[in-house]
């Protein structure tokens, strides 16, 4: 357990084991960025030598740790990166959070850190306590020693700087962004987890531990009702079935459940918990299914967020649906031409088993309006159509034109990048192209994969007001730490979620 402050204190007089401060590349060469004056005034006239002699070029993610003499209380001075800045213009929060991102995993060894970032809005507080929170994130649950035994997780004592500290507003922002950071390093947690230890019964219980955890002592409400197999089958959930026929780990699905008096609109939360997509039957090439245990982190997203949200105290009804399945291969598995009959009794004929997402989110799409929401949001690694698109760090975002604009602003503030894709009208038809069901499941033509998946989802959402983002790139870093990124799972999704939550309580 780390403990956080919020100072307005001098970083140059603060004593910890290290001091963080930015750097700027401006017209007139390398400046301290604001936060660190006093630091780079303890140094007076030798600190440009300083720089110069070590070689810093203060761009974006460069990070110098430099042993200090006298002019500091601490023994080591951290000087990252923040790249150029315009006349004037002050560090976005999206350059900050990486920037504290990337000091954060130089310092995975300091047991005190004193952090002096550009942090006076609240937008930057938030900003660099999310960066270094989750920067400095590991996993080395399965290992026996982590890789350099000193790198093992957080520094106990965590010091922001700030000149506006003791403002309301600030300290709120920095005990907030400590809950979102909480949501996301979870998140990454749960899709780090090898596929063999978390199967969907796994998986739901390890939900059913986090309510309690979640909800425990002066903790908010929030419900969970958890469907196993048999109670999918009575409901008629062809979809989740389907999927997970193949699999000797049985299906399950996650409700929850939060619903504050003051509740000023209703949003129903989606993921898609695939807890290892091998595409069945229509088998993934062996490369192909590297990643695939992380095809659960719309899952892991979506339930992260409505933990966050409850715990921020938003007045939103939020009820959340996490439809999870293994989709393997075998004798019982799902086969290309089987026709499902969804929750709800539209029949869709199954003609590649590695299109599974669309499949377990439509059963839980269509529970989903049921529960009468405002506005329904789906999170699902989808389609690798996605990535060829936009890339493996952007999400694509589709559905009503209306919320789609939320998201999207949402996931501006929350610093993930995403993109709006079309459903052009023409999908209707491909979507309905089945001989002998109400939709194809799909239909071998590559080209807009991804708007087909959409398509397809869009008729399981009953004409309410929704928004689908496909995360199948920017969940998951196959390579290494970049900002506040590191490798494996990513958290992607959680952060904008709760931001598109605060934007309805407004
Ligand atoms: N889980 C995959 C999508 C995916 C691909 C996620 C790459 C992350 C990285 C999904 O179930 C899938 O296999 N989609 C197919 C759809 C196709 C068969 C229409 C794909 O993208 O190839
Ligand atoms: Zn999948
Ligand atoms: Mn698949």
């Amino acid at each position: 357990m780390s403990t956080y402050t919020l100072r307005s204190a001098n970083p140059a007089k603060t004593r910890c084991d290290a001091v963080v401060v930015g750097l700027v590349q401006g017209g007139k060469g390398l400046s301290v960025a604001p936060g660190g004056e006093a630091v780079a005034s303890a140094y007076g006239r030798t600190f440009r030598p300083l720089l110069a002699s070590l070689g810093v070029t203060g761009k974006p993610g460069e990070v110098t740790k430099v042993p200090t003499g006298k002019q500091l209380s601490s023994p080591v001075l951290v000087i990252v990166g923040l790249g150029k800045l315009g006349k004037g213009e002050s560090a976005s929060p999206a350059v900050v959070r990486r920037a504290a991102g990337a000091a954060a995993r130089a310092v995975t060894n300091a047991a005190s850190v004193a952090i002096a970032l550009p942090a006076d809005s609240v937008e930057l507080v938030r900003a660099v306590t999310e960066g270094f929170l989750l920067g400095g994130y590991t996993f080395t649950t399965y290992k026996k020693k982590p890789d350099d035994e000193s790198k093992t997780g957080q520094p106990g004592e965590i010091v922001v700087f700030s000149p506006s500290a003791r403002k309301k507003e600030f300290t709120q922002a920095f005990d907030d962004a400590r809950v979102v950071a909480e949501a996301v390093a979870t998140t990454r947690a749960w899709v780090n987890t090898p596929p063999g230890d978390f199967t969907p019964p796994s998986f739901a219980a390890t939900v059913e531990a986090a309510v309690k955890d979640v909800t425990k002592g002066r903790g908010p409400k929030v419900s969970i009702r958890v469907r196993d197999e048999k109670e999918l089958a009575e409901l008629g959930c062809g979809g989740i079935l389907g999927v997970g026929m193949g699999s000797s780990a049985p299906p399950r699905l996650v409700e929850l459940a939060y619903a504050p008096r003051d509740a000023v609109a209703h949003l129903a939360l989606v993921g898609k918990g695939i807890t290892f997509d091998s595409g069945g039957l229509t088998l993934k090439p062996p490369t192909g299914m590297n990643d695939m245990k992380s095809d659960m982190a719309g899952a892991a997203a979506v339930i992260q967020a409505t933990f966050a949200i409850a715990r921020l105290g938003l007045p939103l009804k939020v009820t959340t649906f996490a439809p999870m399945a293994e989709n393997m291969v075998s004798g019982s598995a799902v086969r290309p031409g089987d026709v499902l009959t969804m929750y709800g009794g539209t029949t869709v004929e199954v003609l590649n088993t590695d299109a599974e997402g669309r499949l377990v989110l439509g059963d839980a799409l269509l529970l989903a309006t049921e529960t009468m929401p405002d506005v329904i949001v789906d999170v699902a690694t989808l389609t690798g159509h996605m990535v060829v698109a936009l890339g493996d760090k952007v999400a694509g975002v589709m559905g009503s034109p209306d919320v789609v604009d939320g998201v999207l602003e949402a996931a501006k503030v929350a610093g993930e990048e995403s993109w709006p894709m079309p459903i052009p009208e023409f999908m209707d038809e491909r979507i309905h192209s089945s001989r002998i069901a109400d939709l194809s499941q799909h239909d071998w033509i590559r080209w807009g994969g991804g708007l087909f998946a959409a398509a397809f989802l869009r008729e399981f959402t009953a004409g309410l007001p929704w928004a689908h983002l496909d995360v199948a790139g920017p969940s998951y870093n196959s390579g290494g730490a970049y900002g506040h990124i590191t490798s494996g799972g990513t958290g992607f999704g959680v952060a904008t979620l709760v931001d598109y939550a605060r934007s309805l309580c407004t």
